[in-house]
């Protein structure tokens, strides 16, 4: 659906240029809500805005459902640029418009007919809740309420990509579960496919099938949200899951109380995903190989719809039987990495 081609931006000239983005490449399929996150300055606005041509890359190309954007004039450009919407951090609301105008507006543009318009909007506000508020002005709604309202505008010319810079970022964090179920919603219902950009984890973890982690202008990782958030392989990846589980500490702490152990231990990070979450695996293994377990720190959540559960443990008792253990772990689907 979306081909990025060795994209790259600078920005300024000669010796004050900033290059933004590296040489880039990123695939997104259709019907994916697809997450790029990143630390401030990572380029992940750039790298957005260069989707639909917002922001003219220096080099490299821009495909969108077959159609190589950067190739077109201007006026192919415009055509193409109605089907993908865009939203904001900031919502870009007209202030001296109403909601129902604001949503009006890109109709208006391509002299949509009034009694067309008329329909469009209203079935729009039904599906952002919005009804009640049609005739008020952007300053006399929330901050989640403008979202709704930029995102109906978005939708308003049936576009196939939706495009979302920081669209949470200025939003509290029940606002921000709402907007994200809508946009889980209209995801679902249109197969749109979503690019969102982010600087939160929980933002990728509660909607994203796909993420990738873009640090100084290029892709560090990239795979599905269960792949990267529960294994992550770059530092930069690491800095944004840890805040689940953090080692270091747990280490220090189990490493102290092994010495005066007598037998012998080991800590291990048991993953599971999906049903195995709620088995009772471990117990049942333990149980068989005679070995004992004690918590170190544990989560269990979910990855959009899937259930995941990590426990860091620290299993004692004669190696061997832990070495059992963990393989009898593993030939039941758990993934088990064994860090101290
Ligand atoms: N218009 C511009 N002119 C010059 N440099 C720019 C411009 N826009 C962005 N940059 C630079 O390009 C780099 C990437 O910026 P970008 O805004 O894409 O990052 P970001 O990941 O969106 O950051 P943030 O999370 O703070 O929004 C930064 O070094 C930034 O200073
Ligand atoms: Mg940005």
């Amino acid at each position: 659906m979306i081909e990025l081609k060795q994209l790259t931006k600078e920005y300024g000239k000669g010796n004050r240029v900033t290059t933004a983005l590296t040489g880039l490449d990123l695939s997104v399929a259709k019907g994916d809500i697809f997450g790029v996150i990143g630390h401030s300055g990572a380029g992940k606005s750039t790298l957005i805005r260069c989707i639909n041509l917002l922001e003219r890359p220096t080099s490299g190309e821009v495909w969108v459902n077959g159609v190589n954007l950067t190739s077109l004039r201007t006026k192919q450009l415009q055509a193409e640029r109605r089907k993908i919407g865009m939203i904001y951090q900031h919502f870009n609301l007209l202030s001296s418009a109403t909601v129902y105008d604001n949503i009006a507006f890109p109709l208006r543009l391509v002299h949509t007919s009034n009694s067309d318009i008329e329909t469009k909007v209203n079935d729009l506000l039904t599906l952002v809740g919005l009804e009640d508020h049609r005739d008020k002005y952007p300053a006399q709604l929330s901050g989640g309420q403008k979202q709704r309202v930029g995102i109906a505008r978005a939708l308003a010319s049936d576009p196939e990509v939706l495009l979302c810079d920081e669209a949470t970022s200025a939003l509290d964090p029940q606002t921000t579960n709402s907007i994200l179920k809508l946009l889980l919603d209209i995801n679902k219902r249109f197969n749109l496919t979503i690019v969102l950009i982010t600087h939160e984890m929980h933002v990728i973890q509660s909607i994203c099938d796909r993420v990738a982690v873009i640090h100084q202008g290029g892709i560090v990782e990239q795979g599905t949200v269960s792949d990267v958030f529960l294994k992550p392989q770059h530092p930069i990846t690491r800095d944004f899951t840890r805040g689940d589980l953090d080692h270091s500490e747990l280490l220090k702490q189990a490493v102290n109380m092994s010495s005066i152990h007598p037998l012998t231990s080991q800590v291990v990070k048991i993953t599971f995903l999906g049903g195995k979450t709620y088995e009772s695996i471990l117990s049942r293994t333990v149980r068989d190989t005679g070995v004992d377990f004690a918590i170190l720190q544990g989560t269990i959540s979910t990855l959009k719809d899937t259930p995941y559960g990590q426990l860091i443990v620290r299993f004692e008792g004669e190696s061997d039987d832990i070495s059992r253990t963990i393989d009898k772990l593993v030939s039941q689907g758990l993934d088990v990495e064994v860090i101290g």
